[in-house]
């Protein structure tokens, strides 16, 4: 609906990984901006949009895909007022909101908003119900809805209704509120648990995200650790991860993993993350002194004075 080949869509970076690759598959020219423990960094989209046309901002500003980070009120704020006045619209990916275990909630970017930028707001039952379901759901203008109807039924007809009728009547009879509830209480005390673990259990040098919800936190490894190989390594010891590479736009300045916390119970966690830890230790023991210099001078030059 928003895009033509060679168009700049600004991406956090790292960004949703099948994003990128939907993005990919339209010819767009994937523009990188980059973020912090705050999310996306207004200064980056701001010469973004200084250097040309942005025709879409796409962006996961709550418990983010791969990193967990939360874009900070200020910089929503921001970011929807420089929408705005560049006119262009920002697709709001939250399939995680509802997954908070600390923190308050912060209004999202379509409410923040109050209608001065088009914000295309998009969520699901993936991660509330079943991924399996395929049904979702988007907010925006009558237009927008309008234009996007027409490019899903030559896309894919329609969703399935069954499922649609089916999750209708779930609703009705089933407490969502109640089971949300109940996974944040699961999964916030898993996401406390990995933060526990990794402190006791990861080498000096590593440092990591301190989510607020979602399923996921983000690692950042000392330079000169392959992922690829860690991961082999990990793997004949029971335990996997996701290379933090294929999120980025480019190569990526360190190596990282991203780790799920949802998925296992504590004790396997705690587990888990000490096995990991101790590949990490021996990868990093293994590594040449001056294959780590090097990198990390690659990835970081040394300031002048
Ligand atoms: C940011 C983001 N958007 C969308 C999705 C997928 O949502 P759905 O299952 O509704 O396609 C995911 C799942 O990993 C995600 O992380």
């Amino acid at each position: 609906v928003l895009l033509n080949p060679g168009d700049r869509v600004a991406v956090e970076n790292p960004s949703y990984l099948a994003a990128l690759q939907v993005f990919q598959g339209y010819e767009v020219d994937v523009h990188p901006i980059a973020s912090d423990d705050d999310g996306m960094r207004m200064d980056a989209l701001e010469a973004a949009l200084a250097q040309g046309p942005v025709r879409m901002i796409y962006l996961t500003p709550t418990f983010q895909n791969p990193k967990g980070t939360t874009l900070a009120l200020e910089r929503r704020q921001r970011l929807v007022e420089l929408a705005g006045r560049h006119q262009v619209p920002v697709v709001e990916d939250d399939p995680y909101g509802e997954l908070r275990y600390a923190g308050s909630r912060l209004p999202t970017l379509a409410s923040a908003s109050a209608g001065n930028a088009e914000v295309i707001f998009l969520s699901t039952f993936s991660k509330t119900l079943a991924p399996g379901l395929r049904v979702g759901w988007a907010v925006a203008s009558g237009p927008m809805i309008r234009a996007m109807a027409v490019a899903k039924q030559s896309t894919d007809l329609h969703t399935n209704t069954l499922t649609q009728r089916a999750l209708a009547q779930l609703l009705r009879t089933f407490d969502l509120k109640a089971h949300v509830a109940r996974l944040c209480a699961v999964y916030g005390e898993r996401c406390r648990t990995m933060l526990g673990a990794l402190q006791r259990s990861f080498p000096q040098g590593a440092q990591w995200t301190r989510p607020q919800g979602g399923l996921f936190l983000w690692c950042q490894l000392p330079d000169g650790v392959s992922t690829e190989r860690l991961l082999a390594a990990a793997v004949a010891q029971k335990v996997a991860f996701v290379p933090g590479d294929p999120f980025f736009t480019g190569a990526p300045a360190h190596p990282y993993l991203r780790l799920n916390f949802s998925n296992r119970p504590p004790e396997a966690i705690e587990d888990g993350i000490g096995r990991l830890g101790r590949v990490l230790a021996q990868a990093l023991a293994a590594a040449p002194v001056g294959q780590v210099e090097s990198v990390h001078a690659r990835a970081r030059p040394a300031r002048r004075l």
